[in-house]
Parts: structure tokens; C-alpha cells; sequence
């Protein structure tokens, strides 16, 4: 059972998963859309190969069919049923669920991630703890943050709401934008935040991957940079947190 409170995100992505899947399919491997979902990945694969793996708000599945390749299980939640007919086509293991009430026992999984996810979360100290309970001790949570320290949260405060699909901007989807400096009050107790990975830090915008050499310096670079301090400047923030307790 869903909360009535997330029902206009759930409307928001409903409307949004052709449109979603058309904008990364084919998948263009210099697209800026490739490599937000590279970096994302390179974060998590140290941390799940070989684990039980549990992607929150996984959407049309596009990361985890990825992480179903080396991750031991992977398993998906999503708030909308109209991203998971596509990652049910993909052959995926989803639930259509809040992260916010996820249907798993304590300590279901080795790994719980999210990318892309809790900026659109409001009660998202409730979806972290969540995260957190599912988790094993020892195990971790990857999740990923709008960066309130960044040139993109300066661009999404000051320019116009970007079109989301034929009918809807962004301004029809609940989004928070958190400052490094508030991303550990964020996290439940149970959790300790080990590092942060950063995911598009140095470009500027998506439009200079198509560069040649330009865009290549760019990749290299995002790729290079996300696990040093510059991971604070970044537009998307990965926070790594191990579950206390093992
Ligand atoms: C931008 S998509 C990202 C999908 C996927 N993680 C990826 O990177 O391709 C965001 C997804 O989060 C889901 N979502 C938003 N709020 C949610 C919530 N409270 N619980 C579960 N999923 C949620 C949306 O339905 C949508 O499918």
C-alpha cells in the first residue's frame, strides 16, 4: 500500500517511462546519460559484486540489469507501475513499493542503493532508515543525493523546469537538493558514512560529451575525480554508509 503522499511522484513516473527509456535507448555509449549510469555503477560494483543487491526506485530497470550481472541477487522497488512494466519486460526481479515502507525483513540484503531516486523523496530520512533496516550489519547503503553545493543545483534553482515528457516538466515531481553539510543528519544511526562518490563533476553541460577529445577528457576525468574530495562540488552525491553492528 502506497502512501497517498507519494501519489503525485508515482503520477510523475508513470507518465515518464516511455519517454524515460526512449531518451537512453539505444544506449549511446558517449551520451551524457551513459555516463551518469558508468559512474553510478563504478560506485556500487566494489561494494555488491557477488552480494544480495536491493535498487531502490530502480525504475525501468536500466541499472539493474546491469548489477544483475555481478551482483549474486538483485532485486528492485519502484513506486510506479508504469517504469516496472518495462523492467518486468527486462526479466527483472521488482515489487512495486515505497522506499519509504520497503516489503523486506531486517537484513534481507548485503547491499540497498538508490540512484536518481531521493531527491524526489520528502520523507527521505524515513527511506534511508529503511535502507538501513533491510541491510545486514556490515553490509551497505549506497545513496545517491542532489548535491546542494553544485553549479547543477545553481542551474536548477535559477532556470527554467526542463521538460520530462510531452505534459509534464520537472516542476510536477517533489525535488531537494542537500548540502554536504546535511547529508550525515540525513543517515539513521545505524548507519556510519564511510565516503561519498561524486557523479558529474566537471561537466559542465551534457551537450560537451559529444565533443570529440573534449567529451573523452571529460569521461576521463568524471571517472578519475569521483572518489576524491571534488566529490563534494559533484551534481549527483553517492554516500557510501556501512551498517554498523558486524
Ligand atoms: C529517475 S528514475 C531512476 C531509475 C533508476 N534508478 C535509474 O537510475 O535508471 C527515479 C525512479 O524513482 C522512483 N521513485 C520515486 N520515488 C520513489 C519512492 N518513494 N519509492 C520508490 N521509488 C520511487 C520513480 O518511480 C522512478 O522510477
Amino acid at each position: 500500500m502506497v502512501d497517498p503522499s507519494l501519489e503525485a511522484t508515482k503520477r510523475y513516473y508513470d507518465d515518464f517511462a516511455t519517454w524515460y527509456e526512449n531518451e537512453r535507448r539505444p544506449n549511446d555509449a558517449r551520451g551524457y546519460h551513459a555516463l551518469i549510469d558508468d559512474l553510478e555503477l563504478g560506485a556500487l560494483e566494489p561494494f555488491a559484486r557477488g552480494r544480495d543487491v536491493l535498487e531502490c526506485g530502480c525504475g525501468t530497470g536500466l541499472l539493474l540489469e546491469r548489477i544483475a550481472q555481478f551482483a549474486r541477487t538483485a532485486e528492485g522497488v519502484d513506486l510506479s507501475p508504469g517504469m516496472l512494466e518495462h523492467a518486468r519486460a527486462r526479466g527483472l526481479s521488482v515489487r512495486e513499493a515505497s522506499v519509504t515502507a520497503l516489503p523486506y525483513a531486517d537484513a534481507s540484503f548485503d547491499v540497498a542503493c538508490s540512484f536518481k531516486v531521493l531527491a524526489h523523496v520528502e520523507p527521505i530520512e524515513q527511506a534511508l532508515a529503511e535502507m538501513a533496516r533491510v541491510v545486514r550489519p556490515g553490509g551497505y547503503v549506497l545513496a545517491e543525493l542532489y548535491n546542494g553545493w553544485s553549479f547543477r543545483a545553481l542551474a536548477k534553482t535559477l532556470g527554467p523546469a526542463g521538460r520530462i515528457s510531452k505534459t509534464r516538466d520537472e516542476s510536477a515531481v517533489y525535488t531537494r537538493f542537500d548540502p554536504p553539510t546535511a547529508w550525515r543528519a540525513l543517515l539513521p544511526a545505524s548507519l556510519e558514512l564511510e565516503g561519498v562518490r561524486g557523479v558529474r563533476i566537471v561537466t559542465a553541460a551534457a551537450p560537451l560529451l559529444r565533443i570529440p577529445f573534449v567529451g573523452g577528457v571529460l569521461r576521463a576525468l568524471e571517472h578519475r575525480l569521483m572518489a576524491t574530495p571534488a566529490a563534494y562540488f559533484a551534481g549527483f552525491a553517492v554516500l557510501v554508509a556501512k551498517k554498523r553492528g558486524a
